[in-house]
């Protein structure tokens, strides 16, 4: 199992360095782990946020476990240097055009949500983003001077057929293997890429008698989240819309320190990050919540290395020490344990051994 690991900015190196201890701390299971720079940390060694070498080494790994990207002092480099292109590039280089993000409520942080316990009390919602394509890529973009001078900032958001519909392929198969229902988000009372999105799904949602497939408007959806979120089973969308969406999605279940992410190539090959950014503020002070790392290492067993029991061992520790009471600050309530990022990984690892 090669896997490429890529700390990168903020606090991504030490909640990977937590997610690291735990895959180690699986018996039996024998990793080869190559790290590497990526973002802002490669950018101030080599000058380039996505390094040849590092991309090399990702190509050649079965999975990328990576931390986080991004710091504020960067935001003023050309936008070809800033971090945030190593991971557009590695999901564009890779072919990682598909991206899920669940949303699930652990009972014992119920209260941590934003909305009253009744209404997120047992949500399981899966996020399918599509990731290589919509408004992310699509070209022409840039800023044009108009006739009489005035600028114009623009961008292209654009779908194919082929990128609808393997994603939207993904999503049903998702669905079928779990509450079967499919809700499609688009904007396709006001955008053409949107209705020919729509138009595509509903000719294939005719290939899935058993999957119940329904279609949203994107605003109504940001607000169905917040009314009558438990009312999703998996919801498919392009680009723009689905990062929007699962960052609203995470807060329901009262931390974006909680959720995880894959990114799939067609082969099953995987990036596998925490859906929250590098968080500089709190960077190398222990405080930062592994717990999304963590779980996104469990996804990588699952998705990329078919080993449904070690990652289902991995989310029965995240659960135990949750039920234990452990803490971060982010998650943290009157009555539990507050810990910092390497006693939260250390708990898991001891709730693993047991
Ligand atoms: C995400 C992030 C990225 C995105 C940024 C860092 C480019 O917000 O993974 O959701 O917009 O896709
Ligand atoms: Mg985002």
């Amino acid at each position: 199992m090669k896997i490429a690991v890529l700390p990168g900015d903020g606090i991504g190196p030490e909640i990977l360095a937590e997610a690291v201890k735990v895959l180690n701390a699986l018996d039996g299971l024998d990793f080869d782990l190559q790290q590497a720079p990526v973002g802002g940390a490669a950018y101030d060694q080599t000058g380039d946020p996505l390094p040849t070498s590092t991309l090399e080494l990702a190509r050649k790994s079965d999975a990328i476990l990576f931390g986080a990207v991004g710091d504020w002092k960067y935001d003023t480099l050309p936008r070809e240097q800033r971090p945030e292109q190593a991971i557009l590039g590695l999901r564009r280089e890779l072919g990682l055009f598909a991206n899920l993000r669940p949303a699930m409520l652990y009972p014992e942080l119920a209260g941590a949500s934003s909305l009253r316990p009744e209404v997120v009390a047992g949500l399981d919602i899966l996020i399918l983003r599509e990731l290589t394509g919509d408004i992310y890529f699509g070209k022409p973009r840039g800023v044009r001077e108009l006739e009489g001078g005035e600028r114009q900032g623009y961008d292209t958001m654009t779908y194919t057929e082929t990128e609808i519909r393997r994603v939207a392929e993904l999503g049903f198969d998702l669905a079928r293997k779990r509450g079967k229902k499919l809700c499609s988000v688009d904007k396709a009372n006001v955008l053409e890429t949107s209705q020919f999105w729509r138009d595509i799904v509903t000719d294939m949602g005719k290939r899935y008698p058993d999957v119940a497939l329904s279609h949203m408007y994107v605003d109504n959806c940001a607000m169905q989240l917040v009314r009558n979120p438990k009312q999703f089973d998996v919801i498919v969308t392009g680009n723009l819309f689905g990062d929007i969406l699962s960052d609203e999605a995470s807060m329901l279940t009262g931390s974006i320190g909680m959720l995880p992410s894959a990114s799939l190539d067609a082969n099953g090959k995987g990036l596998y990050e925490p859906i929250h950014g590098s968080a500089p503020d709190i960077a190398r002070k222990n405080l930062a919540n592994p717990l999304a790392t963590i779980l996104s290492a469990a996804m990588m067993l699952r998705y990329t290395f078919d080993r449904p029991e070690a990652a289902d061992k991995i989310e029965a520790a995240v659960r135990k020490v949750l039920q234990q009471g452990y803490r971060t600050p982010d998650i943290h309530e009157p009555e539990t344990r507050k810990v910092g990022t390497v006693e939260m990984g250390d708990a898991v690892v001891a709730a693993l051994k047991r």
